[in-house]
C-alpha cells in the first residue's frame, strides 16, 4: 500500500486523465476490447452513472487508479432486480501489485453498501476477483448473454442478496 494515496470521487477535471489512464491500463489487460476508455465516457453520460461510485486513487495529485460501479439490472420475465456493474477498473502500470486495485474495490463496495446496494456483477478474471468474494454468477443462476460463464462473476454485498435472484444481466452497451 502507498501511504500518501487517497481515494476520492472523480470530477470533471479528472475526465481527460482518466481516459488516458484507462486506455493505457487496458493495453496490458489479459482481455481487452480496446475501447474501455470509451465505455467510461459512455457510462458517465448515461442514466446508469452513480457519481459517488466513480472513484479515483491519487498520489500527490497524480492519478494512479480508477474504478466505476454503475447501475445495471438482472431480469427474468417481468422481474427486474437492481444491481451494480463493476467496469472498468484500472491501475497505472508502475503502481501495480501495491494493493491499489484492491483498495479501490473495497472502498467502492463499502460506499455502495452504505448507499443500500446489495450486490455487484462484472465480467472479468476470476483469479483476481475471487479474493473479494466474487463467485461465478451462474452459481446463482445469473447469466450474461454471449460471455463464457466462468468470466461472469457476482458478489453479494449483503448476506444472501442473490439467493433468490435468477436471470440475465442487462447488456452494458
Ligand atoms: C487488474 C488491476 C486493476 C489490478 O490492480 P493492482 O493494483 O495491481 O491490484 P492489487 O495490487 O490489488 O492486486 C495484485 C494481485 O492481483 C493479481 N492480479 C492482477 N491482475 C490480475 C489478473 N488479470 N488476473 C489474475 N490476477 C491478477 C496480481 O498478480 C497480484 O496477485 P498477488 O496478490 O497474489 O500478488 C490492474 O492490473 C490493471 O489495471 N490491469 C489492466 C486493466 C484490467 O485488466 N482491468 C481488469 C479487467 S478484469
Amino acid at each position: 500500500m502507498i501511504d500518501s494515496m487517497i481515494i476520492r470521487k472523480e470530477n470533471p477535471n479528472d475526465f481527460e486523465k482518466i481516459y488516458e489512464l484507462v486506455k493505457v491500463a487496458f493495453q496490458t489487460a489479459n482481455v481487452s476490447a480496446g475501447t474501455e476508455q470509451e465505455l467510461v465516457n459512455d457510462l458517465r453520460n448515461s442514466d446508469k452513472y452513480i457519481p459517488e461510485l466513480a472513484l479515483i486513487a491519487e498520489e500527490d495529485g497524480r492519478l494512479i487508479g480508477h474504478i466505476m460501479l454503475t447501475k445495471t439490472h438482472i431480469t427474468r420475465e417481468d422481474e427486474k432486480y437492481e444491481t451494480l456493474l463493476l467496469a472498468p477498473i484500472s491501475v497505472a502500470l508502475e503502481y501495480r501489485n501495491k494493493g491499489i486495485g484492491s483498495n479501490l474495490v473495497k472502498h467502492s463496495f463499502t460506499l455502495a453498501k452504505s448507499m443500500g446496494y446489495t450486490s455487484v456483477v462484472l465480467v472479468g478474471d476470476p483469479d483476481y476477483y475471487n479474493r473479494f468474494g466474487f463467485k461465478k454468477s451462474s452459481d446463482f443462476g445469473i447469466v450474461y448473454k454471449g460471455i463464457p460463464e466462468e468470466y461472469v462473476l457476482a458478489c453479494e454485498l449483503t448476506k444472501n442478496a442473490l439467493i433468490d435472484i435468477r436471470g440475465e444481466i442487462a447488456s452494458v452497451s
